[in-house]
């Protein structure tokens, strides 16, 4: 994993339009969620364009190691035989999690309502995120934990089966703790209910109903009745809003750029980069909407446009949680000051992406205010940037950091480069090729 791996040092500046066609790779939420739910269903599921990023990798090799037979075929489509609702088997070793927050929560969830001992392990931007946030309601559920200090990894924890069935109001607004409860309920007599009283993606709602759970959502309250049978599915998983989200600010910031993405998925939990894009002045058609497997896919085309600064709404952040550090970027060449607020989570990503985001834009010579709860920045109004100088990007083992950067670079006289940009294989493995491809000049230089 990266995390051992030498840092790969990458520079990039701007090198004219970019223009083409990209797919995006596989929604990272709903490639995890397919590798759990089809390793709790009983045969055989077939998954397709799963996202084969480290990150899902981890959620795959835990769930080989708790008995589901998962494997990918030469055609790139993935097999999995699972082991049915309760059946999970305790794993020999200790969980790798690697940067992965989805795959240790949700799995925590998993082992909550089984009788088995887990370990849970990550790196070191991993092993620095709160983990209370789970082990909380996964102890009222009967589950116990031994965590390292401030309830980080490591972790051992053990699950109590049957567990105990809780109606949970969810301290903050977290699809990965509203989905650790749900799956924790999935193995648990009665009903488990989660109130959620500010939306946040639903992938583990609509997913589970899919594969047969019987689970219902009334206003903020979702219910899921436990010791459910999950039928195996046939997945086609939906091109990353997050992943299309670097592409549709670079085309939009890049002068003369004109790129079709195609096949993202526009489940509106998650289109929040969109909106604030488009309240910018960003020129983003959506083509072709389509259905795919019960969600919203369309191809967007994306043109250069001029942005202005807006205030951003903070009843957008959960639908654009993971986009914030590339809107950054947007608003860095935009007319005006853009202010984010509301948006404290940022603190506890990858890295502390307020600070990391900071950092990065004030080395390249943009104005940032830094609040407790997001940024304000001063828009360069289209012109590009003077890029780092002497200095380096730190990426600080953080995929988006990485990237959003990679993206400011496309508008920077002289190379942006940042210090490790081996973190952007977590979750989009293509990502450097594929700017080369739309005509960026991303260069891997020595550590
Ligand atoms: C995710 C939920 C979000 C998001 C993460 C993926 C998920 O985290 O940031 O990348 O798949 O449920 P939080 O639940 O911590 O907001």
């Amino acid at each position: 994993m990266h995390a051992n791996a030498t840092p790969r040092p990458l520079s990039i500046a701007a090198a004219g339009p970019l223009t083409g066609e990209v797919t995006v790779p596989g929604d990272k939420s709903i490639s995890h969620r397919s590798l759990m739910f089809a390793g709790l269903a009983v045969g055989e599921s077939r998954i397709r364009g799963l996202l084969e990023g480290e990150d899902v990798l981890a959620t795959a090799a835990a769930m080989r190691a708790m008995g589901a037979q998962i494997e990918r075929r030469a055609d790139g489509e993935w097999r999995v035989a699972g082991v049915g609702v309760g059946g999970l088997l305790q794993p020999g070793t200790a969980l790798e999690m690697g940067n992965s927050g989805t795959s240790t929560r949700l799995l925590m969830g998993l082992v909550a309502s089984h009788a088995i001992t887990a370990t849970f392990t990550g790196d070191a931007s991993l092993s620095r995120r709160p983990m209370g946030r789970v082990t909380e309601p996964l102890s009222r559920m009967g589950a116990s934990f031994t965590a390292s200090p401030g309830d980080r990894l490591p972790l051992t924890m053990q699950g109590l089966c049957p567990a105990v069935p809780i109606e949970y109001r969810l301290p903050v607004a977290s699809a990965q703790v509203k989905s650790a409860v749900l799956l924790a309920g999935l193995n648990t007599p009665g009903i488990t209910r989660v109130i959620e009283p500010v939306p946040t993606r639903d992938h583990s709602e609509r997913m589970l109903r899919g594969f047969g759970a019987e689970l219902t959502v009334e206003g903020e309250v979702i219910s899921i009745r436990g010791e459910a049978e999950l039928r195996p599915q046939d997945i086609d998983v939906p091109g990353d809003p997050s992943s299309a989200g670097f592409w549709m600010v670079a085309a939009s910031i890049v002068p003369g750029s004109d790129v079709l993405i195609r096949n993202v998925l526009m489940n509106p939990t998650r289109t929040g980069l969109m909106t604030a894009l488009r309240m910018m002045g960003a020129s983003i058609e959506a083509l072709d909407e389509r259905d795919v497997g019960g969600e919203t896919v369309a191809d967007l085309r994306v043109r250069h446009a001029p942005l202005s600064a807006i205030e951003v709404p903070a009843d957008l952040a959960p639908s654009m949680i993971d986009e914030y550090p590339v809107l950054f970027v947007a608003a860095a060449f935009a007319r005006g000051r853009t202010v984010a607020r509301g948006a404290h989570e940022l603190r506890v990503k990858e890295s502390d992406r307020i600070a990391a985001m900071a950092a990065a834009l004030t080395l390249a010579g943009v104005s940032v205010e830094e609040h407790e709860d997001g940024l304000s920045i001063d828009g360069r109004d289209g012109e590009p940037l003077a890029g780092t100088g002497d200095g380096r990007v730190a990426s600080l083992l953080d995929h988006r950091i990485a990237m959003s950067m990679a993206v400011a670079g496309m508008h920077s006289k002289r190379p942006v480069v940042i210090d490790d940009a081996a973190p952007i294989a977590t979750s989009y493995p293509d990502f450097v090729t594929t700017a080369a491809r739309l005509g960026a000049a991303p260069d891997w230089i020595d550590a």
